[in-house]
């Protein structure tokens, strides 16, 4: 990964969270309706897999489909052991994970895999090292293992489309901002639910700056950005904004939407199927 775990992990010292405690248990469990409906998002990868550039990432595709779904089942597990019920997930991680899903294979790599489960995992770490029920660890661990590779994935398809399509890389640094706007603009509403007096969620916003400041430096790493987002002019967001929607159009119009069924022949897999 562009951004390893000792990086990437926030460091909460020794606050944790009592599952013993109500209270406790009511956050978490509104935390984990969350990403309950993340994790059914995993069904979208029936849509990238049919759309996949070449045989290796539908493979890979056909495997985290089902470890996102496996996901569910671990997010049921940790339900029941904190012992709440599933709930409907906020509006906003709805449009997150499904209203602004990408048209381009580019779009998904980038925006959806390398930074949006970087995103999810920086949570994941947060939540492996801060709940103090051993059980619950150990499932977000091991779905943690998986996310990485989901990252990684998308961090190298992130690196050969742009070196195929290098003019993508305006669209989609416009589209990291317009994220990283929204989320910096939901700090203050998020902070406002939250219980007072907490020794996890005393340290929230120092750790939301944390995962805002790695997610804008993953957009660097990944080669959208020459600075950080935050030192992008005024003058140079809003034109990168404000064009963002016709430079998406056009770029989605450009796009090759040959499916593997077309250009079978001259993948790697049936080229050199011993390096396959
Ligand atoms: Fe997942
Ligand atoms: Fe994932």
């Amino acid at each position: 990964m562009l951004i390893e775990r000792n990086e990437l992990q926030f460091d909460f010292g020794d606050a944790r969270f009592d599952t013993r405690q109500e209270r406790d248990r009511a956050f978490l469990g509104w935390v984990f309706d969350q990403f309950l409906y993340g994790e059914v998002t995993g069904i979208q990868c029936g849509h990238w897999l049919y759309r996949a550039p070449t045989l290796a990432a539908a493979s890979f595709l056909a495997r985290q489909a089902a470890e996102e779904l496996s996901h569910v089942k671990r997010i049921r597990k940790i339900q029941e052991l904190l012992d709440v019920k599933p709930a409907d997930a906020h509006r906003a991680v709805k449009f997150l994970s499904t209203g602004m899903m990408g048209g381009t294979w580019g779009e998904h790599v980038c925006l959806e895999m390398a930074l949006g489960e970087g995103l999810v995992l920086t949570i994941f770490y947060a939540l492996a090292t801060t709940i103090d029920d051993e059980g619950i660890r150990k499932i977000v661990e091991s779905a943690c293992l998986d996310e990485e590779r989901h990252v990684t994935f998308g961090e190298a398809e992130t690196a050969a489309w742009l070196a195929r399509f290098p003019g993508d890389r305006a669209v989609f640094l416009g589209q990291a901002l317009l994220q990283w706007m929204a989320m910096r603009r939901l700090k203050n509403f998020a902070l406002k639910k939250l219980p007072p007096g907490h020794p996890v969620l005393g340290k929230f916003s120092a750790f939301y700056d944390h995962t805002l400041e790695k997610f804008d430096l993953r957009a660097r790493k990944l080669g959208l950005a020459d600075r950080p987002l935050r030192e992008i002019p005024l003058v140079a967001r809003a034109v990168l904004l404000l064009s963002l929607p016709f430079r998406t159009f056009l770029m989605r119009r450009r796009r090759p939407k040959r499916l593997l069924t077309e250009t079978y022949l001259s993948d790697e897999w049936i080229r050199s199927p011993d390096k396959a």
